[in-house]
């Protein structure tokens, strides 16, 4: 068995104080637990610093305002944005993939024109698509998996057409761990003018993102799988897009002038975000980055990789097992044991204090195209270590027994 993952040993334990001695919390694609510094940055934000942001003029408001914008800054430098005021807080992924299909897609797409998705996406980057293409016209083309479950970009050069106007790709696969060639995907797509959202939810946590050199036209994530709070996201857009969108709601904090008349908007990204915001979230998300950026990206990216190498090495020496997902997959390992419900396997390692996801993961068309009803799924995150991954082996081990 491969020791990679003891070489690279984060030891990122002790910094999160939710996770009781002897818990392999192996669910972190779903959520991150929360490390100590981004619940101090939460209990400050709502003890002796709390105000408002935007709106008032006393002191403690204005102090307020600074440190919501810093986040904004903190998250733009963090992803390689240009400008803050391509930053837009959202609650999550989810919205921001919403607010680019109705305000983006839903204003610039006609009858005719095509959509291309992937067979692995979350049902976050295709049902806001369905909406879309239900209201406008618009069809959804799928991007097909090599046969090691990445999204075939080869595939995706030969179908695309002229017609096509957007791409929306995960970035990593929140099943498989599959990491995308993003730069690649973002050239075949701009080859015909269409344009990219990368859903980056379970790439943000786990390797270094740069919007600038990946070329990509949108980029949505969220704060609670990159160990910060929840409510908060992130969709940042190119400039020139972000300015031809209309608003997505409507309220405070969105306009410039309101007469009965007629209403004009801000420009973005107060644009796009309507009523008071999510203000401790954004700071829990500065404290986030803060947090993974001390640690760095790449190390992460290192660790995570070689638990996985550990896990998919053990585990394939297991008969019954079936391992979905690329060799190198980040992060993120999905598998099933023949004859062996997930959800029984989940109930089984929960009682040996294994928690892992059982179920669909949000993404049905990807369990069709797999033949399974569900999979089995652990993923990591900077708390975790080789004693994880032996927990899980020996709790699968046990599964095995139980099940003949
Ligand atoms: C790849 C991917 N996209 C989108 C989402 C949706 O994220 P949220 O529920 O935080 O909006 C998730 C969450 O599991 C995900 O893993």
């Amino acid at each position: 068995m491969t020791i990679l993952a003891d070489t690279r040993p984060l030891d990122r334990l002790a910094d999160f104080p939710a996770i009781p001695t002897g818990w392999a919390y192996l669910d972190t694609a779903a959520t991150a637990q929360k490390p100590q510094v981004v619940i101090d940055a939460i209990t400050r934000g709502y003890d002796t610093t709390y105000a408002t942001v935007h709106r008032g003029v006393y002191q403690r408001s204005a102090d307020m305002t600074l440190a919501y914008e810093a986040a904004r800054k903190r998250v733009a430098g963090f992803i390689g944005a240009t400008s803050p005021d391509e930053i837009v807080f959202v609650r999550g992924a989810t919205e921001g993939i919403n607010l680019v299909a109705q305000c983006w897609a839903g204003t610039q797409l006609k009858a005719g024109d095509r959509i291309l998705l992937s067979t692995l996406e979350h049902h976050s980057n295709i049902v806001p698509w369905q909406f879309v293409a239900e209201r406008v016209g618009v069809s959804i083309d799928v991007v097909p998996l090599t046969a090691d479950h990445r999204i075939d970009l080869d595939a995706m050069a030969t179908m695309i057409t002229p017609d096509h106007k957007l791409v929306a790709l995960a970035h990593v696969s929140n099943v498989l761990g599959s990491v995308l060639d993003a730069k690649r995907a973002a050239e075949i797509a701009h080859s015909v003018g269409a344009k990219i959202l990368l859903d980056g939810c379970q790439a943000v946590p786990r390797m270094t993102v740069d919007v600038a050199a990946l070329d990509c036209d949108f980029y949505v994530f969220s704060g609670h799988k990159l160990y910060g709070p929840t409510g908060i996201g992130i969709l940042w857009g190119k400039a020139e897009l972000l300015d031809a969108m209309p608003p997505y709601q409507g309220g405070g904090a969105m306009i410039d002038k309101v007469t009965f008349a007629r209403t004009t908007y801000a420009p973005p990204p107060a644009r796009f975000e309507a009523g008071t915001p999510h203000i401790v979230g954004a700071l829990g998300l500065h404290a986030a980055i803060d947090y993974v950026e001390s640690i760095g990206l790449d190390a992460i990216h290192a660790h995570e990789t070689a638990l996985v190498a550990k896990t998919r090495e053990a585990l394939s020496q297991i008969n019954s097992v079936t391992l979905y997902g690329p060799e190198n997959s980040a992060g993120i390992v999905s598998f099933s044991i023949q004859g062996v419900h997930p959800h029984d396997i989940g109930t089984i390692l929960d009682e040996a204090k294994v928690a892992i996801r059982a179920g669909h993961h949000c993404a049905q068309p990807l369990m069709e195209a797999l033949g399974v009803p569900a999979t089995a799924r652990a993923s990591f995150g900077v708390y975790n270590g080789a004693a994880d991954v032996d927990a899980l082996v020996k709790g699968i081990e046990r599964v095995t027994r139980i099940f003949g």
